[in-house]
């Protein structure tokens, strides 16, 4: 596999993703019975962006740098930027980006624990160093989809799934990822599931996404945002989640706050955002 996820750490995408993975896990614990946090790509966990790796923090630049720079005023985005600077903090770098493993570890309670799973070696040994810290959240050197099967149905009965794959093939990823949704509400029907894909082309993305409405058995929404016109040639035009059993209201917040995160990120000359029911629209 050629994929590095430091050449985008902190890019657009890496940020509208983890603003929502906070705003899923805080829509979680408004209720007090804990969950696992089951992650099937993590990453590394922190990113330096002085480093070669990361070619500088160029993608960042664009990302996170454009957020910092605009600040945020809703409290969901701030909410993001505050736990970014604490993850600083615990790691002694002041300019590092923290992945969604280290941002889901800082938000979980003592009730609440974590698995994320990454199947590169080093990329591994260095999420396993990320996480040292953080004890409710652990690391498996394993392929993700076989780490589902193995920690589904957890004892908790509650789960945030994240799955996040590279998109070297973007059509096997997808469809991948698809058959593992139907696996994970399989082993629990009441999973929250949260698949981030790209956007590049919608001539792809819309048959594979009205695939996707047909078959999920559960309510599912997709919250996109765009930074480029959508069939742009630039290689990333824009970020989606697919969200399976979204927790009651987050589409209404996300349509707060989705916005302000477009507007910082560049998303309104040529760009956009969206929030919409493709399954199962609830009310
Ligand atoms: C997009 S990156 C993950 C970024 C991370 N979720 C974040 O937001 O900080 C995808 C990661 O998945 C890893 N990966 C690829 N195939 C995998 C598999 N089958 N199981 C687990 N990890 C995999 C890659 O090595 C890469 O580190």
């Amino acid at each position: 596999m050629k994929y590095r996820h430091s050449f985008h750490a902190g890019n657009f995408a890496d940020v509208h993703k983890h603003v929502t993975l906070l705003a899923l896990i805080a829509a979680l614990q408004r209720k007090e019975k804990g969950f696992l946090y089951l992650e099937t790509h993590a990453g590394r966990g922190l990113y330096d962006l002085h480093s070669a790796d990361t070619h500088q923090g160029a993608e960042a630049r664009l990302g996170i740098g454009l957020l910092q720079a605009a600040g945020g005023s809703h409290p969901q985005i701030s909410a993001f930027l505050e736990a970014l600077a604490r993850a600083r903090t615990n790691c002694h770098e002041p300019d590092a980006y923290a992945g969604s493993p280290v941002l889901a570890a800082l938000s979980l309670r003592a009730q609440d624990r974590g698995v994320c799973c990454e199947i590169q070696a080093a990329e591994c040994r260095a999420l396993e160093r990320a996480l040292n810290i953080y004890p409710r959240m652990r690391c498996e050197c394993i392929d993700g989809y076989q780490g589902l099967a193995a920690q589904l149905p957890p004892p908790e009965r509650r789960a945030l799934v994240l799955i996040d794959p590279p998109y070297e093939e973007q059509s096997d990823d997808l469809a991948r990822a698809g058959d593992a949704i139907g696996k994970v509400l399989a082993r629990l029907a009441n999973a929250v599931v949260a698949l981030w894909y790209p956007i590049k082309d919608d001539r792809d993305l819309a048959p594979w996404l009205a695939r996707m409405a047909e078959q999920l058995p559960a309510p599912a929404l997709v919250a996109e945002l765009w930074v480029h016109p959508r069939d742009a040639r630039v290689g990333l035009n824009g970020s989606g989640l697919l969200i399976v059993n979204p927790p009651y209201q987050l589409d209404v917040e996300m349509q707060e706050w989705l916005p302000e995160l477009g507007a910082a990120l560049g998303a309104t000359r040529q760009g956009g955002t969206t929030v919409r029911w493709i399954a199962h629209e609830q009310h």
